[in-house]
């Protein structure tokens, strides 16, 4: 059985996680679950709901919350990671200092991803830190935004490192939408997939007898757009987000692209299309931060979540878990996740951390290679992987240049002066929490 700590305790993912959890019991068994979190007053209304979540479904298992680190790390197996260092509030900053200038704010792509970058690095380092003093043989599960710089910067760090796992549910939403356009069974759908994480393509979706529907999705898709799995649970910006697939196969048909290339190839149009006085942070607080703390309030009122309403069983919290069972079970079950290139992607930079296909199993992601891919996505890719190598080596170098460099070479920038407009008011912005460039 299974000792975990939910890094980001606190987090409006985490009901969804924790139901997954009580939901998967029978593949990944557990002792004790802890969650963890920096900011006491949201840990103890989820990590309260928790308890009542247990003690209904699966009392076997030891709850507790904590805001000590000590605590958290001790004698753990799985560390499932996915903070947010600095909260909405920088969020909302990474959005909109952009937005100001006329350039895309998005909390992963761009500007805002940079800025959210530099300020998740010195955190996962020390995370990786205390869990190896308390912890030595944990798998870290991370889920921690923007999970490309996480996963780039962590390769760096700690590039011994064999028990990190980077990985990202956005491929997984992507391949639950492909079966229910197709009506098939996620599960036995196999996909091909390469690219850097929110910067990728599925060439190939094979089915248990062999065929690719991909031809079939991207008939779909181009005829009626695109419609996600879960769209009555979407926002409004998801929907529209989505529905930008269509766009993107119309204009490179050869594959189903990632919904977050569509920053990066139409920077022009999506900045007209975003709100800088309403961004998605503001979206976010007024619904999702409203309704789930709303919901484990009422749940911890009544003392019983059996007629829970937000804790759905979303794809992010099922893939986290069936994710550790793989690990823990020696599945080697087929994820999509980041992993150093080496090769895999035959023409790119060997220290890239690349998104593909992989077993997963006690010996960690086992990837498929994927070969030579053509001009295009290698020219997107590269100048994409050089903004994340730069933006990694300017946090580490605490280089000015470099992270001008960075931001000159992000596709939804391009331009040098505006970079430099942007990187200083995100500097001032994030003086809390970024080293000095
Ligand atoms: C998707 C992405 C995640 C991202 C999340 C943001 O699931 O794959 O990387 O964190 O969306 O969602 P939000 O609802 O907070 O904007």
């Amino acid at each position: 059985k299974n000792n975990i700590v939910l890094v980001g305790g606190g987090s409006t993912w985490t009901p969804g996680i924790l139901k997954a959890m009580t939901t998967h019991l029978d593949q990944f068994a557990l002792n004790r679950v802890v969650l963890y979190d920096v900011n006491e007053e949201r840990q103890e209304v989820i990590g309260e709901f928790a308890k009542i979540l247990f003690k209904e479904e699966a009392p076997e298992v030891e709850v507790s919350y904590t805001t000590d680190a000590e605590v958290a790390y001790k004698d753990v197996d799985f560390v499932f990671c996915q903070m947010r260092t600095g909260g909405f509030d920088m969020r909302e900053k990474d959005e909109k200092i952009p937005l100001e200038h006329g350039v895309i704010g998005q909390e992963t792509c761009g500007p805002g991803g940079f800025s959210y970058g530099l300020r998740s690095i010195r955190d996962m380092e020390e995370m990786v830190r205390d869990v190896r003093r308390l912890s030595p043989d944990a798998w870290i599960l991370n889920y921690t935004n923007p999970a490309a710089i996480v996963a780039l910067a962590l390769d760096k760090i700690f590039p011994k490192e064999d028990k990190i796992l980077n990985i990202c549910d956005q491929p997984v939403n992507l391949l639950r939408s492909y079966s229910k356009l197709i009506d098939h069974d996620v599960n036995k759908l196999e996909p091909v997939y390469f690219g850097l994480n929110h910067f990728g393509w599925f060439t190939h979706i094979y089915d248990e007898t062999g065929r690719d529907r991909a031809p079939e999705l991207k008939e779909i898709i181009s005829n009626g757009g695109f419609r996600p799995v879960d769209a009555e649970q979407r926002d409004q910006s998801w929907l529209e987000t989505y529905a930008m697939v269509e766009d993107m196969l119309k204009d490179f048909p050869d594959y189903l692209p990632n919904t977050y290339l569509q920053y990066y190839l139409y920077p022009e149009y999506k900045v007209k299309k975003l709100d800088p006085n309403w961004t998605r942070t503001d979206e976010v607080r007024a619904g999702r931060e409203k309704k789930v703390f709303a919901e484990c309030r009422r749940i911890v009122d009544n003392g019983t979540a059996s007629d829970s309403k937000v804790v759905h069983n979303d794809a992010h919290g099922d893939m986290m878990v069936e994710v550790a069972a793989s690990i823990a079970n020696n599945e080697r079950k087929t994820f999509i996740v980041m992993v150093r290139n080496e090769g895999i992607i035959a023409n790119l930079p060997n220290d890239s951390m690349v998104e593909v296909a992989a077993t997963l199993g006690v010996n960690g992601p086992q990837p498929y290679a994927v070969g030579e891919i053509d001009t295009f996505y290698k020219g997107l890719i590269e100048n994409q992987h050089a903004f994340e190598k730069l933006t990694v080596e300017a946090y580490m170098e605490g280089s000015y240049t470099k992270a001008l460099q960075a931001l000159t070479l992000n596709r939804t920038v391009v331009d040098a002066k505006k970079a430099r407009i942007v990187l200083d008011a995100l500097i001032e912005a994030n003086k809390d929490y970024w080293p000095t460039l």
